[in-house]
């Protein structure tokens, strides 16, 4: 399925228009799941800068965001997240904080403008003009300004086997559209070829429980097994973070 039709059709399931970001904060707040959190807690305090977030999906943390104290541009190419992010927008009454449009990545220079922080979850490894697009996120940070995102990672060859040759096969879903592949080492190569400074970081270590997600789909206690064990590597193992399906990359000019 293309990427276009396979987010449109995942969004078109969101109910913005019931969805109070005050109530996803405060549960977010209160188990705070690790990769937002580092996410959140590199950008700081958030108020009264200039934010863009780019592949906003369904919105919620642009609106997040905006009700923190930011003045923040949503943009992602789906037409259908971008008018859910616009029901979310309204229904939360965060008007004034949040403009979303319907814009690809590859086209942020459009926006004319310069951003104290540029944030994404999940967005930039469905970039594929990657070079090109460094360039641009590059000229539309302030000098002073951030760049964050939380991505995947293909640096751990277990789990790119499970995707390459076992996700959509012999009754194991696959989650994802068929153009995006997961985030590694040649693109922060780019990204230090136009920053001066590009700090990656694991806020977690995601290996068995993505298995579980995948392969073994267990029952509630073995998933919290698998979660534990997981959680268990991450803090006795700090060699094995870069084998964990999730890291977080800063970048600073
Ligand atoms: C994995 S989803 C993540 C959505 C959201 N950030 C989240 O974490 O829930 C990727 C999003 O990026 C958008 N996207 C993919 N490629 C894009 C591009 N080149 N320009 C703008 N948005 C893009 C998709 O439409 C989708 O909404």
């Amino acid at each position: 399925m293309s990427q276009k039709k396979f987010w449109d059709n995942k969004w078109n399931e969101f109910e913005a228009d019931k969805v109070c970001v005050a109530d996803f904060a405060t549960a977010f707040e209160k188990k705070p799941w690790p990769g937002r959190k580092m996410l959140l807690d590199l950008i700081g305090d958030i108020k009264g800068k200039d934010v863009l977030e780019i592949g906003c999906g369904n919105g919620l943390l642009s609106v997040y965001l905006a009700q923190k104290g930011a003045n923040v541009t949503a943009i992602d190419n789906s037409i259908v997240s971008v008018t859910k992010t616009e029901e979310l927008i309204k229904y939360n009454k965060a008007d004034s904080m949040v403009k979303a449009y319907k814009l690809d990545a590859m086209e942020i220079d459009k926006l004319g403008r310069v951003f104290d922080v540029v944030i994404g979850e999940h967005v930039l490894h469905h970039i594929g003009l990657f070079s090109i697009f460094a360039k641009l996120l590059f000229k539309i940070i302030k000098k002073n300004g951030q760049g964050v995102f939380l991505e995947n990672n293909n640096r751990n060859p277990m789990l790119m086997f499970a995707r390459n040759f076992l996700a959509g096969k012999y009754g194991i879903p696959k989650y994802g559209d068929d153009e995006e592949f997961p985030f590694g080492l040649e693109k922060i190569k780019t990204l230090k070829q136009n920053f001066n400074i590009v700090n990656t970081y694991y806020p977690e270590f995601i290996f068995f429980t993505l298995a579980d997600t995948y392969i073994f789909r267990s029952p509630g206690i073995i998933r919290n097994v698998l979660f534990g064990l997981d959680k268990w590597l991450y803090r006795n193992f700090p060699s094995f973070h870069k084998y964990s399906y999730s890291q977080i990359v800063e970048l600073k000019k």
